[in-house]
């Protein structure tokens, strides 16, 4: 799939500025961003639900514009706010989605794939939250996709159920699908992604692999550690040392945090643990994280929590 300078505006409002890229066959690009960042305004244009102020979108050469029918039994959607019927049993729901769709389906097998053989005659209403995100996916695959859009499909779900789905999309992935994938969750990005683009506020503010964003925007690393009964002239001759060290609460138990050069917070880590050892816990050196990059990039945090 190619998309050229794609943008949307509702009103005065723009929600997606042109943005241009792609997805192939094997990839899993995500589209990370805050809440009205533009990531369902842009999933809704992709699946050809929403209509693109200007710009070209393309599956294998062909425009979705002229070859919608064709296109539609090649992809997969799980829309954000799905609502099924509920008096509907998984399998029911997964044979209605099927009809949609002309080639062979293949629901068993999907249902063991989801782990839901267990739940096949059971309606909709009694389904568990991870039960039911589950099945949406399920609706996304039936006619057996090359390239699938999931739109937040962990949203709100415990980190068991999370990470479960983590393992689906990953093996779908193995399978040779493109998967597309709007999350704020970083970690989510972190976890599936070979690409990431960064939309904030209907622009694209930073695209590349997770690893290589963090090398280029942050390359700092964070330390923190909690003491217990520092002496001053310690703490003096620490702060001049590392200049960015911060204290938050006091020297008799507080925590103290320094971020920077990854090599320099090595050298303060080792003395922590060696020459203060009887005074400091706790102590976490860790690498910078898409988190950050959103941080530096923005000045906000991409979710509250
Ligand atoms: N049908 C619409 N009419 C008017 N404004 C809209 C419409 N749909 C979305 N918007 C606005 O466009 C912007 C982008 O919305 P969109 O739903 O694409 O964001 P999002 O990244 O999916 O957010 P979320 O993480 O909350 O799902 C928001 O400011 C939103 O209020
Ligand atoms: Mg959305």
């Amino acid at each position: 799939m190619q998309v050229e300078n794609l943008a949307k505006a509702y009103g005065s409002l723009q929600a997606l500025h042109p943005l241009s890229f792609s997805l192939q066959p094997g990839e899993c690009v995500a589209i990370l961003g805050p809440n009205g960042a533009g990531k369902t305004t842009l999933i809704e244009m992709l699946v050809g639900l929403t209509q693109p102020d200007s710009g070209t979108i393309e599956y294998g050469g062909r425009s979705l514009f002229s070859h919608k029918a064709d296109i539609l039994e090649e992809i997969g959607v799980q829309l954000q706010e799905s609502t099924l019927y509920k008096k509907y049993t998984v399998r029911e729901t997964l044979q209605l989605f099927a009809s949609f769709y002309r080639g062979p389906t293949q629901e068993e097998a999907l249902l063991t794939r989801l782990n839901l053989q267990e739940k096949a005659d059971t309606r909709l209403e009694k389904l568990s939250g991870g039960q039911k995100q589950r099945l949406y996916l399920g609706c996304a695959l039936v006619h057996n996709p090359q390239l699938v859009f999931l739109d937040e499909p962990t949203a709100s779900l415990d980190p068991q159920s999370r990470r479960y789905l983590w393992d689906l999309i990953q093996s779908l992935k193995k399978e040779g699908r493109g998967i597309l994938l709007a999350t704020h969750y970083l970690e989510e990005a972190e976890f599936l992604a070979d690409r990431v683009l960064i939309l904030d506020q209907g622009s694209l503010i930073a695209t590349g692999t997770p690893q290589g964003l963090i090398s280029q925007y942050s390359r700092e690393s964070q330390l923190d550690a909690q003491v217990r009964d520092l002496d001053a002239p310690t703490w003096a001759q620490l702060q001049t040392e590392f200049t960015t060290l911060k204290m938050q609460g006091d020297l008799a138990t507080g925590r103290i945090s320094a971020a920077g050069d990854p090599e320099k917070l090595e050298i303060l880590l080792q003395q922590l643990l060696s020459h203060h050892k009887g005074n400091v816990q706790a102590v976490t050196l860790r690498q910078s994280r898409l988190e950050d990059v959103f941080l530096q990039l923005t000045g906000r945090k991409i979710r509250d929590e």
